[in-house]
Order: structure tokens, then sequence, then C-alpha cells
């Protein structure tokens, strides 16, 4: 039998990591067969890719930046996301192909058909059952990330700006998949408004 696949995505600071790993408690207590994972750098090669991604001080290209965030998936899908999947696993995953539709599409500006072509390349065309999308205003979310930002984070607000608007395009073309959660809600609130979700999946 097949397993899920769920992924979380939204800006820096939605608190989606914080969603993540309380689903993923409360699903291992019911005695599911649940992992959490994450792109960039979900483990080996992966955490090496992660390191230059969010922390390489020189140059580097958007198309590059977007190669880099591809490798890092088609590992990760091939290692870890299919076989946990095949095994009947819960795979809940921080980030995934909407990530760099959002961020390198809409907040860079590379071209969204190339990105949805390279993404599918980099899966082998699988999609998560569902994605939960946290949504929240550029400067909440800012705040925070506070002042300790990585590559990606000081971007700036503008580009803050793009992703967050990026998300709301991809969750408006794909309604069915991604359901959109309003992150300015509490911990406790956004958790059941998860479990609801959840549960109108079986
Ligand atoms: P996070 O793991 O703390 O969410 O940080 C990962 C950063 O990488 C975040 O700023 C979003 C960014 N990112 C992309 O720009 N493109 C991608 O495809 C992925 C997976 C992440």
């Amino acid at each position: 039998m097949d397993g899920l696949f769920i992924t979380f995505e939204g800006c820096d600071g939605c608190g989606k990591t914080t969603q993540l790993e309380l689903l993923a408690q409360y699903l291992k207590d019911k005695g599911f067969d649940v992992i959490t994972t994450r792109e960039p750098g979900a483990k080996g090669l992966g955490v090496k890719l992660r390191e230059i991604l969010l922390n390489y001080d020189g140059e580097v290209s958007s198309n590059c930046e977007s190669f880099l965030f591809l490798a890092d998936r088609a590992q990760h899908i091939d290692t870890i996301v299919k076989p946990a999947i095949s095994e009947g696993k819960i795979v809940l995953c921080d980030r995934h192909i909407d990530s760099t539709v959002a961020y390198q599409g809409y907040g860079r500006g590379l071209d969204l058909q190339q990105i949805n072509y390279l993404n599918n390349l980099a899966t082998g065309g699988l999609k998560p059952d569902l994605t939960l999308l946290f949504d929240v205003d550029t400067q909440t979310s800012m705040q925070r990330v506070g002042k300790n930002q990585d590559r990606m984070e000081s971007a700036g607000i503008a580009f803050q700006e793009k992703v967050r608007h990026g998300y709301l395009e991809l969750a408006k073309a794909e309604p069915e998949r991604i359901k959109v959660l309003d992150s300015r809600k509490t911990i406790q609130q956004l958790h059941q408004e998860v479990l609801a979700i959840f549960a109108g999946l079986n």
C-alpha cells in the first residue's frame, strides 16, 4: 500500500515547521508510521547543498541557485521520499516543489514553465497528496525571522512579498491540493485546522 506525501510551505517565519512537528507527534501517537523530512538538506549530500544554499556568501546566479535546490530535491525524492512512500509511510516534508516556484520563479523572476518542467524532472512526476500553505503578511514573517538571517532570508522585503504572492497564486491554481492557513492564528488554532484538513483526506 502506498503511503501519503504531505508538504508544508510558506514564507520564512510562517510557522510551518512547528505545525509539521505537531502533526508528526499527533500521528505517531495515533500509531501511524510517519517520517519527517525537509528540503533542502534532509541528510548526507543534501546537508552540504543546504549549507551552500543558505550560507555561501559569494555571487550565486538565480539559475545556479535553482539547480542546487533541484539537485537536493532529486536526491531527496529518490533516496528518502519515494522509498518511504512505497513502504506505506506518511511523509511530512518541510518545503518542496512549490518553494522553487515561489522563491526562484516569482521571487527571482525565473520562467515559471521552466521551473515546472525542472521540478517535474527532479521528482520524476511525483506530486504531494496535500500541501499546507501557511500564509502571513511579510512584515510579520520578517519580524519572526529576526536579525539573524541566512542568504535567502536576507534577500529583502520586496523579494519576500513576491514569494508570498507566488504562493497565493499557486494556491489559486491548485485549490484541491494546496490548502491555505492563516498563520496569524495561534499555534493551537492552526494545529486544529491542520488536523481537520488531514481528516478530510481520507
Ligand atoms: P527553511 O528550511 O528554514 O525553510 O529555509 C530554506 C530556505 O530556502 C528558505 O528561505 C526558502 C528557500 N528555498 C528556495 O528558495 N527554493 C526551494 O526550492 C526551497 C526548497 C527552499
